[in-house]
């Protein structure tokens, strides 16, 4: 993959950088509550700072379909920003137009401008060339950071890249060659794991990586699909009986490409889903009752995994392994989890993981650190995953 990275950019002092992060945190009552999307935008910002740049931020919150949705303003995000910036940090109530080449026009060498939602615009997410015109007139260069807004084909991730200069900024350089190393050019034998609740939303997924892995732990709810799709008792569990089927597909897919499936052999149950319930574990086989719901994978299951994860050099993740929220069915999850960020902390395996709920597991693991690599998309690395191309990484590709 070929793209310009900042180091490739020159004679930048009393240019405007227009730079695309994803700033699409969570908030609640107009707080920031993880500032995770901002601290990774903070190397390309300085860099750029650094060489005489002013710096215009362009980013997008929620959906606001194209209205100027008060609620979903940028604005509560300034002060977080400045504050890790430990630089003032300017707001414009507008993208585009008379107000943001004011405020940029404003600003000295170095000066940094959040501009408002580009959102608010419905050219933004029809990705229509007159709106990325408007943009383009902002700016001499273009610095995508958004790596977890590279899979929408919008105005400011995509359009806005063929008419000026374009660059990958650190965030999306270190994505990039994160993700390179998981499953461009990994070093072999690979293992992925992946979870979650359904077979149906990672059917694409599941598809392009038994023909790329060496091996594929499958957990969570889809775990279960696979399990009844060969006859095994699931009791009441969360299930896609409809995907039994598919799910035997991609079984015999796996065989055919030489990617050894890992299914649970033992499962933690309980009838409720609730903290600290009465919970067993059950053998892969096992007759369960109607109201057993599977909600963990079991010991044995875990002890199987961590020895796959040991006689592999790469790991891909994305999903938990159970129902991570509600211990005591966060077990697997955080073992797993814990084995995999001992062996990249030794320098013995490549683990990378992304998807909003593999964050907040990992986190909850408390190993997010250890990781070599946590994306910080969702969406975006949920295609990736699947094999599909990125506009907005295209975009940036010469
Ligand atoms: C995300 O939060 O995953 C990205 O910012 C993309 O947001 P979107 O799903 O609203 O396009
Ligand atoms: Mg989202």
């Amino acid at each position: 993959m070929t793209y310009r990275t900042l180091d490739d950019a020159r004679d930048l002092a009393g240019k405007t950088a227009l730079v695309r992060v994803d700033f699409n945190v969570p908030m609640e009552n107009g707080g920031v509550t993880d500032d995770t999307r901002l601290r990774v935008a903070l190397p390309t910002i300085n860099k750029l700072r650094d060489a005489g740049a002013k710096v215009a931020l362009l980013a997008h919150f929620d959906r606001p379909k194209g209205q100027r949705v008060p609620a979903m303003s940028l604005k509560p995000v300034v002060d977080d920003l400045a504050q890790l910036l430990g630089a003032p940090v300017r707001f414009a109530e507008d993208c585009v137009g008379e107000e943001a080449r004011a405020v940029i026009a404003d600003l000295d060498a170095g000066g940094v401008v959040l501009l408002e939602n580009v959102r608010f615009h419905v050219g933004e997410e029809k990705n229509d060339p007159d709106f990325a015109k408007q943009l383009a007139e902002l700016g001499d260069v273009y610095v995508n950071d958004a790596f977890s807004a590279a899979h929408r084909a919008h105005a400011s991730t995509e359009g806005l890249a063929r008419l000026l200069p374009a660059y990958a900024g650190e965030s999306m350089r270190r994505e990039l060659d994160a993700l390179d190393a998981a499953l461009g050019k990994p070093e072999k034998p690979v293992i992925g794991i992946v979870g979650g609740a359904k077979v149906s939303t990672k059917l694409d997924l599941l598809k392009n990586l038994v023909g790329k892995l060496d091996r594929l732990a499958i957990g969570g709810g889809m775990a279960n699909t696979f399990l009844y799709a060969q006859g095994i008792d699931i009791g009441g569990s969360l299930a896609e009986k409809d995907m039994a089927e598919t799910a035997r597909e991609i079984m015999a897919e796996a065989k055919a490409q030489g990617c050894e499936l890992l299914l649970p052999v033992d499962m933690v149950v309980a009838t409720e889903v609730k903290p600290g319930t009465a919970a067993r574990t059950v053998r892969a086989g096992d007759a369960l009752s109607a109201d057993d719901k599977i909600l963990d994978a079991g010991p044995e299951t875990v002890a199987r995994l961590n020895a796959a994860m040991d006689a592999s050099k790469t790991l891909i993740w994305n999903g938990p392994l159970g129902v991570f929220e509600v211990p005591p069915f966060d077990a697997a999850t955080v073992a797993a989890a814990k084995h995999a960020a001992a062996l990249a902390k030794a320098g013995k395996l490549v683990a990378v993981a992304g998807g909003g709920d593999t964050v907040s597991a990992l986190n909850h693991a408390g190993v997010s650190d250890d990781m070599t690599f946590v994306s910080t998309a969702g969406g975006a690395f949920l295609e990736w995953m699947e094999g599909k191309p990125l506009p907005g990484v295209q975009a940036l590709q010469y």
